[in-house]
């Protein structure tokens, strides 16, 4: 507790980047510099320092109020700390800055009382504060024992008096209004928003004509309560306490009494608000939330466990048909997922690695019944009741909700981190000493401040990686099979069938710097091309027909090819036009006769015949109506050089004229990725690939205009394809810089040359609204063969020209390069000559 004397610093002005008051998920708002007054009181034992006047026995009072200074204002702010969402996240961060350890400093002060108040706030008030207490925790930690939200001065008219001359004419009416949250209880909506409940107070009293000030100011209490019980999430529990204050600064001429003060919770009023929080009636509030949910799995088909958790999320009516525990209205959208991990089992480590995700929803199910919801999805996807942290088919954990903090377990089972099989504590309590959950939460949400220990998800997985030894986890990519056995069945209608899987990639990012290396090592990947286009510039028309394109790709077969990309349409500048019917001919019939490998002729079947049907397929092409039928004949991967956006895609977002076609491809190619669950490679292009090589726009950028060109260019398509409702899975896309697409010679070295830096954890865009780097993450594919830069490359250096198919020396240079700058595919046309490239540049810098 604190002790009675207590040292102060009253109203330090400091200005502090805040955002408008609204919070995560911020949508786009700029942080805007503000001014706020920051008082502390310190509790402290000042009977030795009055006794002795020894300095060294005191608290230095500008030490911390430098400190502070210094700490919360942009200057220092700017790179590294992010600006601030709400004054709670000021009032946390002073009680870090304060009551921290830290190495150097005196004794740790005991405890704090901060005050922030914002001098600028929103309309009809003066000024809004936050004010809190906290204690030192036992360990690097403190505790807030409470939390006080105030508005004040909030001025209205309404008509109020029973005076006939006052209820002619409105009159001013001042309000102050205190919230106590009782946090002590581990209970808390920590973040009030202000703005929403200002404006609904100032609009709801204005309309309003009671007789007495008593009446206004229960008014008053009533609403307040009423918002902060549609804003808790249906917390069980949650009972805040609001003091209202107001006066009528012009009454006294009528001799009425000018000021009441009264304080209200909400059993004070059973009628008006009638349904009590345990009801969790969310039909009322109709709401948005956020939640953060991660899954895991570690027996069957732990991919397809995945998907299908997933597509069960979305169909939340399906799930649970008893509508008394879910309302008709309610939905659930999954609008943002993390890459795919395989990590090694934790705790128990005898039994399958796992495979891990996270996903964003937005939704209007409240926390409790959301959990009803998981559990209710872990059993249809069958998950067998077994040892805690053993084997399961599907586990799904909500570990974070909006900035909620709750625990509904009983307060002395919640000294515990586990036991959690019935009850629902967020932020999930293992959160920070789990990778698995961090990382796939880092992909999505990294500014993300935990609720309870006032840190980013960054933060928190930076620390974790400094003491964590083990490997790193593996990011994974998997290859639906395809095509469906004729019956496949779902377990509830409305959703698809969800392929099993073929096969699954691992790889671990180049650039994660780690203790501990990886154990299996990298392997890049081989794409074999293979065109069924007479026209296609580098193999001319061999391929064209049935038994050739067999005999290919038994020969990649061999040579121990990844996956085989098939197209029909040549995007060479100036290739012929080909009918949607035409390119279906081409592509579908090859596509067929991989997967029924062996079945019709009497051949042996050996090793190879199998490699040839089962390896995957990507599908070369930016049509849907081509893409659907491949996939059904067995195609497991779309490969499209305009990344769902259709030809006419430059500049993008596209011209008026070809918006509605550019629109159109975009939700068919979702659809059908969505549909099939298969990975997909977007890559950067500008409309026609021998125009558009002007990049000056970029220019500002350190990385290079090329490369920042194509983190923008195409970051904003992926943005488009991986979030929002209906989006698809992070980890099915891979994304391909476009070399030799709308480049110049130079462009295309550099690309190559650097490559890595396309997809780094890195700041884009102009100063003021620098931004993460939307390719942040995602792995590469590199295509290089054959192309005409090489060509141009070699006939500088030479004096002579060299032919497509003469070019195979230098695109083993270049594939060497793609390697090394990280790329997970390389695309290439040699496949035996590649296989034995990629075999050395593997064993020198995987
Ligand atoms: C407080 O600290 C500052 C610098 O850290 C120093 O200049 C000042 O003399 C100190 N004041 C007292 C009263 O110790
Ligand atoms: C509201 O609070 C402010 C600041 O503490 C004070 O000046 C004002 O008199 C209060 N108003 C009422 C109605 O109590
Ligand atoms: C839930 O809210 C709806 C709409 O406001 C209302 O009609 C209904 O009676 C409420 N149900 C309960 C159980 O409070
Ligand atoms: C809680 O967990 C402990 C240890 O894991 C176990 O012994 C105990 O029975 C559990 N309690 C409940 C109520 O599940
Ligand atoms: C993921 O979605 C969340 C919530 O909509 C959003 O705040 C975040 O910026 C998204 N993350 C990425 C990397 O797109
Ligand atoms: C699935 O198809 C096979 C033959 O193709 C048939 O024997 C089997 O009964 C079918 N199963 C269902 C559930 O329809
Ligand atoms: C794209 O289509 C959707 C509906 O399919 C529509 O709501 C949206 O406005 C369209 N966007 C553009 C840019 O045409």
């Amino acid at each position: 507790m604190l002790h009675s004397d207590l040292i102060r610093v009253n109203d330090l002005l400091i200005t502090v980047l805040l955002h408008s008051g609204s919070r995560w998920p911020s949508k786009g708002s700029k942080p805007t510099a503000q001014p706020v007054h920051v008082s502390l009181a310190i509790p402290h034992d000042i009977s030795s320092t009055a006794r002795s006047d020894d300095l060294s026995q005191s608290i230095n009072y500008s030490t911390l109020a430098s400190t502070l200074r210094t700490s919360l204002s942009p200057a220092a702010a700017s790179l590294e700390e992010p600006a601030f969402e709400s004054l709670e996240q000021i009032v946390f961060r002073c009680f870090d800055l304060l009551l921290l350890p830290e190495p150097t400093s005196t004794p740790r002060l005991p405890g704090a009382q901060i005050r922030v108040v914002q001098l600028k706030p929103p309309l009809h008030c003066q000024a809004l504060a936050v004010e809190g207490v906290a204690t030192c925790g036992a360990d690097a930690s403190w505790r807030l024992i409470e939390l006080h939200h105030i508005v004040e001065n909030l001025e209205c008219y309404p008509i109020v008096g029973v005076n006939p001359a006052e209820r002619l004419e409105r009159q001013l009416v001042r309000i102050n209004i205190t919230v106590n949250d009782p946090s002590a209880t581990g209970m808390s909506v920590h973040w009030l928003d202000f703005r929403t409940l200002t404006r609904r107070l100032h609009q709801k009293v204005e309309a309003t004509s009671y007789l007495t000030l008593e009446a206004l100011a229960s008014f008053v209490a009533v609403e307040t309560l009423q918002h902060l019980q549609s804003n808790s999430n249906g917390i069980i529990d949650y009972n805040p306490k609001v003091s209202i204050k107001a006066a009528k600064p012009c009454a006294l001429v009528f001799a009425d009494s000018s000021e009441v003060e009264i304080t209200r919770v909400s059993n004070d009023y059973p009628t008006e608000l009638h349904s009590s929080p345990r009801s969790l009636n969310h039909s009322a509030s109709g709401d948005m939330h956020s939640a953060a949910i991660a899954l895991g799995s570690n027996i069957g088909d732990k991919f397809q466990n995945i998907e299908l958790a997933l597509r069960l999320l979305e169909n939340p009516l399906s799930v649970v048909t008893d509508r008394s525990t879910l309302s008709d209205n309610a939905f659930l959208f999954v609008v943002n997922t993390s890459f795919l991990y395989e990590s090694a089992p934790m705790y128990v480590t005898d039994q399958p690695s796992f495979i891990n995700c996270a996903c964003m929803i937005e939704t209007n199910i409240p926390p409790v019944v959301l959990l009803q919801l998981v559990k209710k999805i872990e059993e249809i996807v069958g998950r067998r009741p077994s040892f805690q942290n053993g084997p399961r088919a599907i586990d799904l954990d909500i570990v974070l909700y909006d900035e909620l903090v709750l625990d509904t377990r009983m307060p002395q089972e919640q000294l515990t981190p586990d036991n959690l099989s019935v009850d629902l504590v967020i932020p999930h309590p293992r959160m920070p000493e789990r990778e698995f959950v961090l990382r796939p939460l880092f992909d999505m949400i990294p500014e993300y401040v935990h609720p309870s220990l006032h840190k980013t998800l960054s933060t928190l997985l930076h620390e974790l990686l400094l003491v964590s030894n083990d490997p790193p986890m593996e990011k994974v990519l998997v290859f639906p099979r395809y095509p469906l056995p004729p019956n496949v069945s779902s377990p509830l209608s409305g959703i698809g069938p969800v392929p099993s899987t073929l096969t699954f990639w691992r790889y671990t990012d180049s650039k994660s710097v780690r203790k501990v290396q990886s154990k299996t090592k990298g392997r890049t990947r081989l794409m074999a091309t293979l065109n069924a286009t007479p026209d296609s510039f580098s193999d001319g028309s061999t391929h064209n027909t049935i038994p050739s394109a067999l005999a290919y790709i038994r020969q990649a077969a061999r040579a121990s090819v990844d996956i085989m990309d098939i197209g029909g349409y040549s995007t060479r500048p100036g290739a012929a036009f080909v009918s949607v019917d035409e390119e279906i001919d081409r592509v579908v019939p090859i596509v067929q006769a991989m997967r029924s490998a062996g079945s019709t002729t009497i051949e042996e079947d050996n090793e190879e015949i199998r490699r040839v049907k089962e390896m995957p397929i990507s599908i070369d092409t930016f049509r849907w109506e081509v893409t659907e039928k491949a996939i059904l004949a067995g195609a497991n991967c779309i490969n499209d050089v305009y990344a769902f956006t259709g030809p006419q895609n430059y500049p993008y977002p596209a011209l008026e004229v070809d918006r509605q076609q550019n629109n159109e491809s975009m939700r068919q190619m979702k659809g059908l990725a969505r549909k099939f669950a298969v990975p997909v490679v977007l890559m950067h292009s500008r409309g026609d690939a021998g125009m558009n090589k002007d990049y000056s726009a970029y220019s500002y950028s350190d990385d290079g205009a090329v490369i920042e060109a194509v983190r923008e260019e195409l970051g904003l398509k992926v943005d488009q394809i991986v979030k929002g409702k209906g989006s698809i899975r992070r980890w099915n896309v891979i994304v391909d810089p476009g070399i030799g697409f709308s480049k110049t010679v130079e462009d295309n070295l550099e690309l190559l040359r650097r490559g890595g830096a396309v997809t780094a954890d890195t700041l884009i865009g102009r100063v003021p609204s620098k931004r993460k780097n939307p390719l942040t993450g995602f792995p590469q594919l590199i295509g290089t063969s054959r192309k005409s830069f090489l060509g141009v490359v070699l006939a500088n250096a030479r004096g002579r020209s060299a032919e497509a198919k003469d070019r195979a020396w230098a695109t083993a240079s270049a594939v060497s390069c793609a390697v090394q700058q990280g790329a997970l595919v390389v695309r290439v046309h040699d496949t035996h000559e590649m296989s034995d490239v990629v075999a050395i540049a593997d064993a020198l810098w995987r």
